[in-house]
């Protein structure tokens, strides 16, 4: 076992009375890493989860948690070490917000300075305003209730997150916000988070890889690209076609960007035989690296000087973490085969072409 996994299962079962609702499943879910479960309604999802932090025991099998049989850890260390966050958030409504994110600090006697720093990092950390910490649960939306539920996970500092649908009973805005907030979150905390969602958007977005389960047996399990291949017709069926787009939606152009494009600055000369590795267009750059337009070679007189008069516009850029859905969706309706890209200071980054985002499909790897 490698230091890098941070849960395993191996070959689990979980057997209640006759039925195995847990059968044979094998997992590693690496440091940091936001590893998502998903699949129909009664496949076995929840129990996996709570099987990690042994709120359920596990029939056979091993559970390993750093590397540490989870049978020979005290349960509730365990389960204190361990960050767990459902979708009824289960607040307890006498607390106040404070006081229901410290609650394991509480049971743990830390002080009370320590207690109070902690809640007002962490409600910040969730994106709520400081006054919140006073009000009582009831005086929440659903979807901060949740926020706090994050929170008080978080509260102990645990390296291990578990999620079982934390977002699924918030509207669909609200959702997409608290979708962004944990992946902003998570860049800060890196923590190693295991995610059970029933919405396959969801699991694009969210997961490092997704692991579907059918009738308690893991049946994927891979990167979002690497699932959208699996030729299992369970699995195609699952998640449906225009997968592929939502899968495109969460992969920024960088993925795809061309920065080996040729570039020259204005009053440059550049013989319009030149070879440049089979581009027929070069950028034209300021001192600053922002691109002003660009000279198809063939466009250059034969004194080869780059002048403004033979500049064409790059009618627009579009910025690094723009999808390449919407990369594509741009020049489909631009009619145009390539987009320029310029950070948020307009420095130029290289171009996205059409090519190279279909050619996507055929790389191995995911996100
Ligand atoms: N205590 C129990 N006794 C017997 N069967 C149980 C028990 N708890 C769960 N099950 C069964 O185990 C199976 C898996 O349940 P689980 O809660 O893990 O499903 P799930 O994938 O989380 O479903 P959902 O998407 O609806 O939350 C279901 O068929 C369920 O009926
Ligand atoms: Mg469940």
């Amino acid at each position: 076992m490698t230091r890098d996994i941070s849960v395993e299962l191996q070959n689990v079962d979980k057997i209640y009375d006759v039925a195995k609702v847990v059968d044979g499943v094998n997992l590693s879910i690496n440091k940091g890493e936001v590893l998502v479960l998903i699949g129909p309604s009664g496949c076995g999802k929840t129990t996996t989860l709570k099987m990690i932090n042994q709120l359920i025991p596990h029939t056979s099998g091993k559970i390993l948690v750093n590397g540490e049989d989870v049978t020979k850890l005290d349960p509730v260390e365990l389960r204190r070490s361990i960050g767990y966050v459902i979708q009824y958030i289960g607040l307890l409504p006498h607390l106040t917000i404070e006081e229901n994110i410290t609650f394991v600090l509480q049971l743990t006697k830390r002080p009370r300075k320590e207690q109070h720093e902690k809640a007002l990092e962490l409600v910040e950390k969730v994106g709520l305003p400081e006054e919140f910490l006073k009000r009582f649960p009831r005086e929440l939306s659903g979807g901060q209730q949740q926020r706090v539920g994050v929170a008080r996970a978080l509260a102990g500092d645990p390296a291990i997150l578990l999620m079982d649908e934390p977002f699924g009973a918030v509207d669909p805005l609200t959702r997409e916000q608290l979708q962004n907030e944990l992946l902003r979150l998570q860049e800060a905390i890196q923590k190693t988070i295991v995610f059970v969602t029933h919405d396959m958007q969801e699991a694009f977005k969210i997961g490092n890889r997704i692991g579907i389960m059918k009738e308690g047996k893991l049946v994927a399990m891979g990167s979002s690209m690497e699932i959208i291949k699996t030729e299992d017709e369970f699995v195609q069926n699952f998640i449906g076609r225009g997968a592929l787009f939502d899968v495109l939606d969460n992969i920024p152009v960088t993925r795809v960007l061309k920065k080996d494009v040729p570039t020259v600055r204005e009053g440059d000369f550049l013989n319009r035989n030149a070879d440049l590795n089979g581009w027929e267009n070069v950028f034209v750059l300021d001192n600053k690296g922002v691109c002003h337009g660009y000279v198809p070679l063939e466009n250059l007189d034969s004194s080869g000087k780059i002048t403004s008069d033979k500049l064409l516009s790059l009618s627009g850029s579009c910025p690094p973490d723009l999808s390449i859905k919407k990369a594509v969706e741009e020049m489909l309706y631009g009619g145009r085969t390539w987009i320029p890209v310029a950070d948020s200071n307009d420095i130029f980054q290289g171009i996205v072409t059409f090519d190279s985002c279909a050619n996507l499909l055929s790389e191995e790897g995911g996100k």
